[in-house]
This record gives structure tokens, sequence and C-alpha cells, in this order.
């Protein structure tokens, strides 16, 4: 059986991890053989492909990105449609002539929906799930979160000590456009007095009270905020430029952190500034965490191939892989529920 793999939706660590478990299982256990489509959707929509063998895939567990490469290409979207045909008929075609049988997709709830539909059109698809951002449902965790809740942690760590050098309040932008578990785990393993997700829209005077509270002990405060952060009174409605192929805003101009730290700079009478961790969370080493966790997943994809079981994604439940309908994983986001946030508020000031 010829097997293709892609990557797609926004890169992060640990996705070498699985497509070099993948191979390195279908090759070992299925005699499986696999082809790369390049670059997420674009690669099976415009036949883009790279050779995957064994040898393609020695030394990138510890690497960061994809060998693949990724993109936001959405196959569903009007543009994808060339010469009366749709994305999806098109991906087909070119499946099937390349003597592609089945595809392995690695990516987030975007890239997962295309696969969904894909596998309600007729093609033989199995998921692996990918996020930095953990927002993916039915799997108790993505891999690269815990890469990405690392550096931030590393980063809120660091920042303590240069805030109480300067008495300053410091804001942290983590990403986190839907989702706020990078802030909340993040912001619970480094300390800080407060943590602002987008489930919880906040109340600007509170965060002013608690960064006051803070500022009266002899340390000074770290406000870790998730980017899709609102406070309660804002409405700011995105406009076309601002949205990628798959209808979302671009976060990384909008600044919530920087208007937090004018915010508390104004109310409070403190100095305040802002870091926004940006893509430094996505990048380089996967931590041991994800580098098994991605492993695994790989290694459980390639045997769904080989079982045939079509249209599901691997997840992690507990300790174990277990397969899911991809439709179940794509349904909705896992979004941090208000039990979760009340651990970290106990923490606040
Ligand atoms: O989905 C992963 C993610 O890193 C989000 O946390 C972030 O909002 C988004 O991707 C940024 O996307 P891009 O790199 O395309 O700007």
């Amino acid at each position: 059986m010829r097997v293709g793999v892609l990557t797609g939706g926004g890169d992060c660590p640990g996705l070498n991890a699985v497509i070099r478990a993948v191979v390195r299982t279908g090759v070992a256990e299925h005699e499986l053989e696999f082809i790369g489509f390049r670059d997420g959707w674009r690669g099976p929509l415009e036949g883009d492909t790279m050779v995957l063998d064994v040898e393609a895939v020695r030394g990138i567990l510890p690497r960061g990105g994809t060998i693949l490469g990724s993109s936001r290409t959405n196959p569903l979207a009007e543009s994808a449609a060339v010469g009366g045909k749709s994305g999806l008929d098109r991906i087909k075609e070119n499946l099937e002539s390349l003597g592609v049988d089945a595809l392995v997709v690695i990516g987030g709830e975007d890239t997962l929906g295309v696969a969904a539909r894909l596998y309600e059109a007729g093609a033989n698809v199995v998921g692996v799930p990918k996020t930095i951002d953990n927002d993916l449902s039915a799997t108790d965790y993505t891999f690269g979160f815990d890469t990405a809740v690392n550096i931030a942690m590393e980063a809120i760590d660091r920042l303590h000590t240069t805030a109480e050098s300067h008495h300053r309040a410091l804001i942290v932008e983590v990403m986190g456009r839907h989702a706020g578990w990078i802030a909340l785990h993040a912001g619970i393993a480094g300390g800080a007095n407060v943590i602002l997700i987008p489930e919880k829209p906040f109340d600007m005077e509170q965060v002013c009270e608690y960064v006051r509270h803070r500022f009266q002990t002899r340390y000074a405060p770290i406000v870790v905020v998730a980017e899709g952060a609102n406070p309660k009174t804002s409405g700011e409605a995105a406009t076309e430029q601002q949205l990628d192929a798959f209808g979302h805003i671009r976060l990384a101009n909008r600044g919530i952190g920087q208007m937090l730290a004018d915010e508390i700079e104004q109310r409070t009478g403190k100095e305040a500034r802002c870091t926004v961790l940006g893509h430094v969370q996505r990048g380089g080493t996967p931590t041991a965490f994800d580098r098994v966790l991605a492993t695994r997943f790989g290694v459980h994809a390639a045997r769904s191939v080989a079982d045939g079981a079509w249209g599901v994604m691997v997840a992690l439940r507990g300790t174990d892989i277990v397969r899911v309908p991809i439709a179940q994983a794509t349904s909705e986001l896992k979004l941090v529920p208000p039990e979760r946030y009340g651990e970290a508020e106990v923490f606040f000031g």
C-alpha cells in the first residue's frame, strides 16, 4: 500500500517525530510505502510530493518544524477550486494518479476538518492531532503543547527577576486565540499573578487590583494573557484582511498584551511592559513528553492504516492511545473549563 503523509496548519514541535514514527512503523511492521506531500493541503491539491522513506526520516526525531513543510491552504475554500473542480475532487484525482491509497494527515482543527470531509468523500484517511494550543477535542493532549508551555514557563521565570529589579508589571502575551490552555498551564507553572484567557472576558479594574496588591509585597506582578483574551467591554470586529484561509483572525498585531500594559500603567501609575512570545513558542526542539507522545501517535497511525481503520484520529486517553472518529475531534474546540480556571484563580493577586 502507498501512503501519503502531510502536515498542515501552524507547525509545532514534534511533527518530525510523528513523521519518523509513521514511516518507521509502516515499513518495519507492515511493508507500507510512503510519499510526502509538501506544505499541508497544498501538496495533494497541486500534486507536489517528496521522497519519504526510512532514509529521509533518519535524524529528525529532535528537530522542530516539519521536513514536509506546512501551510494553511484550505481545499474547501473557493480559491482552491480550479477548472470547475472542487478542491476535494482535485485532491482525489491527484491521489489516484500518484497511486496513493491512503493519507495520514497530521494537523489541528482546520487541517483535520478537511481530512474529515475528504474521508466522507470516499478517501482513506487517518488523522493525528497536532497543535500547541491543545484545543482539539477527543484527545487529552496534543503534541507540541507541552513544549510551548515549557518555553512560556521559562520566559515567565526570567521575567519575574527583571520585573522585581525594576518594580515593574510585566505582561506576557502567549498564543491561544480561542483556548487559553497555554496561558493557563504556563501561568500556573510560572507563578503568574493573573492569567487571562479567551474563555473568560476579564474586568480591567479587577486586573489592576491584582497588580496593585502584588506591588504591596516585595515582588512584582506578572500577567499572562492569551492572545485571544478580551476585556469585558470589547466588541471589535475583524476586517477581511485580518482573516486567514480558514477564516480565523490573525492576532499577532492585535496587541492585547500591549493594550493591557498601557492600561495598567495608566490606572495604577506603575510602569508596565509587554513581552509577546509569538512564534518562539512553536519553534525548536520538542520536550521529552512531546517526543514520546508524537512517536506513540505515529506508531498507532501507521497501525490504523495497516488495519484499514479509516476516518479515525489517534488520540491520548489517560495513558492509552486510542482511535476516535476524526469528526468527533473537530466538531467543537476543547476550551478551558471554568473549574480548571478556578484552580488558577486561587493564586491571583
Ligand atoms: O494554531 C496554532 C497557532 O500557533 C495559534 O496559537 C496562533 O494563534 C496561530 O497558530 C498563529 O498562526 P500564524 O503563524 O499563521 O500567524
